[in-house]
């Protein structure tokens, strides 16, 4: 009996670890991940942009400070999900990568500098709800804040960001380097 019941529950634990999303499924959290990453970054640098024509760097530093997390979460309510956006040299220590985040993020940057794919993943997480991660470049108009000290971020803008943030990590970026991830979980 006992060895009926053993079976019967490894059996179970072997079915629940064994749980996958389909293909399919895989590919719409995909696009619907995908679209709250646009959305959400289109909306982040148009703002930062408009604050640096309003207030150069000093103002789109301090919109960056006090807006970046409150945007995520607001998109995170209508939408529904919880939008992180991480790093491995991360200036604000809120965003800090967990373990799997840091597995990711370690992930994409072999893929970099290996030139493979850099695809959205979907995975299923511990307590098996859909995770979202998406790989964040540097882009040119990014390196006035997350550049090289001496090269494209001013004696200006680096005490600014020193203030707001002494531990700040996330300068000494080129283009095209991995800057972070978006890692999205949905319920
Ligand atoms: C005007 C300066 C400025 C510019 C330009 C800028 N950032 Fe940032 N960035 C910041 C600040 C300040 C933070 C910290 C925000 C916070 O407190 O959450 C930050 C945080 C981040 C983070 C979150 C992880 C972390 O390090 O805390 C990512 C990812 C990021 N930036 C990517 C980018 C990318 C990609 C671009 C270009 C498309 C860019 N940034 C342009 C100032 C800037």
């Amino acid at each position: 009996m006992i060895r009926y019941v053993f079976l019967l529950l490894l059996s179970i634990v072997l079915y629940s670890c064994s749980k996958k999303l389909t293909k399919k499924e895989a590919g719409l959290f995909k696009e619907r991940g995908n679209l709250i990453v646009q959305k959400t970054a289109k909306e982040l640098s148009g703002n930062l942009m408009s604050k640096m024509k309003e207030g150069g760097i000093p103002l789109a530093v301090e919109y960056c400070n006090t807006a970046a997390i409150p945007l995520t979460s607001k998109v995170s309510e209508t939408e529904k999900v919880t939008i992180k956006r991480t790093s491995l040299k991360t200036r604000n220590p809120l965003n800090k990568p967990n373990e799997e985040e840091l597995k990711v993020l370690k992930k994409y940057s072999s893929r970099i500098n290996k030139n493979a794919s850099l695809e959205a993943i979907i995975e299923l997480d511990e307590s098996g709800k859909p995770h979202y991660y998406a790989p964040i470049l540097v882009e040119k108009k990014c390196l006035m804040c997350h550049g090289s000290l001496d090269k494209e971020v001013s004696k200006q803008a680096d005490s600014i960001i020193k203030s707001f943030y002494p531990n700040d990590l996330a300068t000494g970026f080129s283009e095209g380097d991995l800057r972070g991830i978006w890692s999205i979980s949905f319920p």
